[in-house]
């Protein structure tokens, strides 16, 4: 039963103010002001929300204040990012939603990945040589599976909110009808894909001035169309996306664009509330996501294997960490390219990935004083396709913590930076190019260079494997210590691996543990990326051990996270990329 609660929503104007107010709930000798830390978090002692743009954590953060609990801020952030944040917050994409549950001290997993439509088929993407046409499979209308996110987001608030859907979506409502301010960060997005954009007209006229202008920062942007789509779903609820006028509008654009998505495969979307994948670590628990994405199992594999070195005593991001962070990464993709798939169509060995005798037997492949080399380590597959990982930045993951102790931690995506570049006519959303996460070709890699095999071929109905890492971690007396997860393809199931070791073998506080270095690796291509801050010094041992270390720098991921100790939250926005923000509940 829903607790109906009137929520003011003159907000808007007071985005800026109230979050510099935001300071007040914080405890002058607070435990997080760690006089070690070069980096703090912002604290709170009641809720807490964390995401990649500003205006939306605020969104989030009004609604824990009105009275909402996690769920409903998290949806109400989810909707705000897709008025904000229009390259990877959604309407047209999907996503993986991890909610803790504190009356009940359970973890719940939902899954709102795209499904494939009924005409899409395994080869839909080879040309007629059988090679992989990757224009089709990323840019074209075929490249969009039908989209989960407004089912996802629904069922949550439906499930586990406690306030109505005109309370949560109405902020977005009047963000896309009144228009906001835009900053530096889409400016300079939109800007960077304007070629794309502007060769698709509705995408044009929506992302763009009248005269094809890009906006910058300080400009208003109104988005009516996208108006008219949130409120026909706040007036109908999933009716108002998946069936009447949007579902239309969806379907003609297809026609329009050559694409597969019909009436019917809007009307069977289905949204799937799974078990997590749980693991420990060393004295601490952790679940995420399971598959179809395969974030929860490999994060929680490299872990089991890692938890066999004494990796404090090897020093933070020294040579002889990164080396056994590599080769854990290296063995726990190459099982990736395998053994992952839709659980609902191909069987996924879950617990014998997951299990720590096996964990044992890969650990003891390590050799502390040699690389391997990433064909050795599986060679199941005879020809190698190691293409660069062109990481999209574009995913999107926030964080809620609520101050009676509900946990919302959410990563949702179009997959590229605005997806197919495919706007909805009419409905003002782009859609999603997720088909690519399926594999084409058995041996092939896709747009992160990650390779696949059958077991994530394209079938209809069908889920596309993914990285999306959503996870919660539980202290040795099972309480939630941290909520974490990132944006960038294949590199997040490393990012929340180096957030969990900072966070537990290094004790670091959420500002520093987000902020360290970070590294990745990924069984193919062969190569170990690496952030600045990682010493030359350090590279250079790791050549020496026999690593293919990438030619320069790349900045990898961007964490939105939040801690617990006692009953402090610490919530860190990942500086990486511009307008993430930590924005604590003002009042009770
Ligand atoms: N589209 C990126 C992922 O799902 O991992």
């Amino acid at each position: 039963m829903k607790i109906k609660v009137a929520i003011s929503t003159a907000i808007l104007g007071l985005l800026v103010l109230s979050s510099s107010l935001s300071i007040a709930t914080s405890s002058p000798d607070n435990i997080f002001l760690d006089k070690n830390a070069r980096f703090h978090p912002v604290i709170s002692q009641l809720g807490m929300v964390v995401s990649q743009e500003a205006i939306a954590s605020q969104v989030g953060a009004d609604i824990l204040e009105a009275g909402g609990n996690a769920i409903d801020a998290a949806v109400a952030t989810g909707f705000a990012l897709a008025v904000t944040l229009p390259r990877a917050g959604n309407l047209g994409g999907g996503g993986f939603m991890l909610v803790y549950l504190a009356d009940k001290n359970k973890t719940i997993a939902i899954d709102y990945r795209e499904m494939a439509p009924m005409g899409a088929n395994k080869d839909m993407f080879l040309d007629p040589q059988g090679k992989v046409d990757n224009q089709k499979a990323r840019f074209s209308a075929q490249s969009s599976g039908v989209p989960g996110t407004v089912g996802g987001l629904l069922y949550a608030l439906d499930e586990y909110g406690s306030l109505s859907i005109e309370e949560v979506i109405k902020p977005a409502i009047k963000l896309a009808s009144q228009g906001f301010m835009i900053n530096h960060d889409l400016s300079d997005s939109l800007h960077l894909s304007s070629k794309r954009l502007h060769s698709h007209k509705a995408s044009k006229r929506y992302f763009y001035k009248e005269n094809g202008d890009n906006y910058l920062p300080g400009d208003v942007f109104i988005q009516s169309d996208l108006s008219q789509t949130l409120s026909r779903i706040a007036e109908q609820g999933r009716s108002g996306f998946y069936a009447g006028k949007t579902a239309d509008l969806i379907v003609s654009q297809m026609k329009r664009s050559n694409g597969l998505i019909t009436l019917k495969d809007l009307a069977n979307y289905r949204v799937v509330e799974r078990q997590p994948v749980c693991g420990s670590y060393r004295q601490h628990r952790l679940c995420a996501m399971p598959p179809p994405s395969s974030g929860g199992i490999h994060l929680i594999q490299m872990l089991n294997i890692l938890e066999n070195f004494d990796l404090k005593k090897m020093g933070h991001n020294s040579s002889a960490y990164i080396h056994h962070l590599v080769e854990a990464m290296r063995s726990s993709y190459a099982d990736r390219s395998l053994y992952l798939g839709d659980p609902d169509f191909t069987p996924v060995p879950v617990n014998q990935l997951i299990d720590k005798a096996y964990a044992k037997t890969l650990s003891e492949q390590i050799n502390s004083q040699h690389a391997r080399i990433s064909k050795d380590v599986y060679p199941g597959l005879d020809k190698w396709i190691s293409s660069e990982v062109t990481e999209s930045e574009e995913t999107t993951h926030f964080s809620v913590w609520d101050k009676q102790g509900n946990i919302v931690t959410n990563t949702y995506t179009l997959n590229f930076a605005y997806g197919n570049g495919i706007a909805v006519e009419g409905a003002g959303f782009l859609l999603n190019n997720e088909m690519d996460d399926f594999s084409a070709k058995p041996g092939s890699a896709n747009g992160y260079g990650l390779i696949g095999g059958a077991a994530n071929a394209i079938q209809p109905k069908k889920r596309p494997l993914s990285s999306m890492t959503p996870t919660i971690l539980f202290n040795s007396h099972n309480k939630p210590v941290l909520a974490t997860g990132s944006p960038g393809g294949s590199t997040i199931i490393t990012i929340a691996l180096q957030m969990i070791l900072n966070s537990t073998d290094f004790n670091m506080g959420i500002a520093e543990a987000t902020a360290m270095p970070r590294i990745h690796h990924q069984w193919l291509p062969d190569a170990v990326y690496y952030e600045n801050g990682i010493s030359p010094d350090t590279l250079k041992n790791l050549k020496s051990l026999g690593h293919h270390v990438s030619s320069k720098p790349r900045v990898l991921g961007s964490t939105q996270s939040i801690s617990r100790k006692g009953n402090n939250l610490a919530g860190s926005a990942d500086p990486r990329r511009q307008g993430a923000s930590a924005i604590p509940q003002k009042t009770k």
